[in-house]
């Protein structure tokens, strides 16, 4: 795959080419390092409201917060396609307002929105993908709503269940949406809706059949420490690591071993040489 920016095309063309990799970014830093791993997609996600915001549910963050994460995001990465959520309630309540709010994303410097499944959400789904800005729709396990219901946390575990899942699959795709995640979906579940799809699937939790799999940054580095879902592979414990330095810092400071001559500087009267 090249290294200049990648579009919805190319995401859409790597379909039983190549795997799709996706991790979120919320700010600078882990924007560029997401960007400069390879990654193909970044999903400035509404799981900053835990993530970076410290509340206990993606229902908490906004569109203030979501512009203010995705203009950063989209400004810092150079290749891969930027992918803002559309936050709780930015959507429900009319088309006019989901096409607003997903215009306010794109003006903000997403490449394309992604929307999770509630009831009606396809008339938003078709009004914001008519107007011209690309759609990712979200399956399965919704936190959105999901957390109130934790009845629907893990679907497709059943015929019914998979059923279900694929009319909601099936409903995005007619809809223009350009991929769907699907999140904790059962792995024969994801297998069959990927099958069924002509657009590509990016799973979070849903086995290795999805055309690509997304985490969350702070779950990939062991940086959030509130919850470590079942699902997420670690490849750092990067909480750890920052505490034991820290913690280092500190005795430093109050043993006197920080400054040192390093750190510090001298008039030009007292230099040595
Ligand atoms: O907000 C988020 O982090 C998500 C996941 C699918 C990665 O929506």
């Amino acid at each position: 795959m090249s290294s200049r920016k990648l579009t919805v095309s190319d995401i859409v063309g790597m379909k039983g080419k190549e795997k799709i990799a996706a991790l979120t970014a919320y700010d600078y830093t882990s924007a560029k390092f997401v960007d400069r791993a390879g990654m193909d997609l970044v999903l400035v996600g509404d799981s900053a409201s835990m993530v970076i915001f410290g509340h206990d549910s993606t229902r908490y963050i906004g569109m203030d917060e979501m512009l203010m994460l995705t203009e950063v995001v989209a400004r810092t990465v150079k290749r891969a396609l930027v992918v803002a959520d559309l936050p709780f309630m930015s959507v429900h309540l009319s088309k006019e307002k989901a096409l607003e709010n997903a215009f306010k994303l794109i003006r903000a410097g997403a490449d394309a929105v992604k929307m999770e499944w509630f009831d009606g959400c396809l008339e938003k789904a078709r009004a914001i993908v008519n107007a011209g800005i690309p759609l990712v729709g979200h399956i399965g396990f919704t936190p959105q709503l999901s957390d109130m219901w934790t009845w629907r946390r893990r679907r497709g575990v059943d015929e019914e269940g998979v059923e279900e899942l694929l009319r909601e699959a099936k409903g995005f795709e007619e809809a223009g949406a350009f991929s769907v995640v699907l999140e904790m979906v059962s792995v024969e579940g994801s297998k069959r809706i990927t099958e069924s799809l002509s657009i590509p699937t990016i799973g979070i939790g849903s086995g290795p059949y999805c055309d690509g799999q997304i985490l969350v940054y702070h779950d990939v580095l062991g940086l959030y420490e509130d919850f470590k879902p079942k699902f997420a592979k670690r490849y750092l414990e990067l909480a750890t690591a920052i505490t034991e330095a820290l913690k280092e810092y500190v005795s430093d400071v109050k043993e006197g071993r920080f400054p040192s001559e390093e750190h510090s500087f001298h008039m030009k009267s007292e230099r040595k040489e």
